[in-house]
């Protein structure tokens, strides 16, 4: 048996509002994964649940990962490890590590916990497991003892997390929680390093949730997420034999916006709307473009799951452009 920690608040709801029905175009269920922490929410917590568990159990001393400058992710691992009396050591993108980014949002509560930050470029960011790896050397030589995480808890070991989520939205239909017992056409989510496409396809597959999952992705494009899916659904299905090591998402790369991180006008007029007509708070990065995605798709599910896996802080950092669209 894999080890695992409780640290994630499960099961999280499966929500339903008639006006984000309409705003989307058709019934949407809401996976909850918002709700699955205080400040260590969203879909994170769920992978880091077997990678802490991991840590521990290997006597780590310091848990090391990295992600942009308002990574959730790090956001996560940092909380997690001040929780479990752990070191965290961040390595943060941003344009000018000479310049850092504001204290704002995730990186506020990065520093908040305690957590060591050392910002790099994005071209050191692509050498980013080598970093990593150098990290590692450097203080396990000052006899700390190191667990890596990968961007975005993103491998085999971490995806478990989205399988065993998708057992849990099989127990919630089977008690009739989503207006009956019936499955979903589709599940639907953002991707922004697969892990959490590869475990929601594989549980989805596994525990009949839904025959599609559309990964809506928020950089890089299709091909590149075909690939790196691809590799850790291997990884999972290894860990786990019941799982179909040949289940595969339909990535999306149409919503990523003008950037990543950066929302087009529409998604963020859709976000203020979601927000004004059912109170659901949607992060610009990820779920925003997400479920902006799922309104636009050609061949709309008629009964869609969406998981909502968090990122508010991310909203929080980009005051500016949501203060405009919110004072109109
Ligand atoms: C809020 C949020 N949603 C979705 C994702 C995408 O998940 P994954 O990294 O597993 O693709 C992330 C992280 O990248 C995230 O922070």
């Amino acid at each position: 048996m894999t080890k695992k920690l409780t640290l994630a608040h499960v099961p999280t709801p499966l929500w339903r509002h008639d006006r984000l029905d309409a705003l989307v175009g058709c019934e949407v269920w809401v996976k909850r994964d918002d709700l699955t922490a205080s400040g260590a929410a969203g879909n994170k917590i769920r992978k880091l649940d077997y990678l802490a568990a991991e840590a521990l159990e290997r006597g780590a001393t310091t848990l090391v990962t990295c992600g942009g400058q308002q990574s959730n992710h790090a956001r996560a691992t940092a909380i997690v490890a001040a929780e479990l009396g752990l070191r965290a050591v961040l390595l943060l993108r941003t344009v000018n590590p000479e310049t850092p980014p504001p204290v704002v949002g995730n990186l506020l509560l990065d520093y908040l916990v305690g957590a060591e930050v050392r910002f790099i470029t994005p071209v050191q960011y692509r050498e980013r497991d080598a970093l990593m790896a150098g990290v590692a050397r450097e203080l396990s030589a000052r006899d700390e003892r190191v667990y890596v995480i990968p961007e975005g808890g993103s491998n085999g070991l971490g995806s478990l997390g989205y399988v065993d989520a998708m057992a849990e939205v099989r127990a919630q239909l089977d008690s009739g929680l989503a207006d009956g017992t019936r499955s979903f056409d589709a599940v639907v989510h953002a991707c922004g390093s697969g892990g959490t496409a590869a475990g929601t396809t594989l549980g989805a597959r596994k525990y009949g949730i839904a025959p599609v999952t559309h990964a809506m992705a928020v950089c890089d494009d299709r091909a590149y997420f075909d690939a790196v899916i691809a590799r850790i659904i291997g990884e999972t299905a290894a860990l786990d034999g019941s799982l179909d090591a040949h289940a595969r998402p339909v990535v999306h790369d149409a919503w990523r916006g003008p950037a990543y991180g950066l929302p087009s006008a529409e998604q963020i007029a859709f976000i203020v709307e979601v927000a004004r007509q059912t109170g659901l708070l949607l992060d610009p990065v990820y779920t925003g473009k997400a479920l902006f995605g799922l309104s636009r798709l050609e061949d709309k599910p008629k009964r869609a799951l969406f998981l909502h896996t968090g990122g508010i802080p991310g909203l929080l950092a980009q005051a500016e452009a949501f203060a405009a669209a919110s004072l109109g």
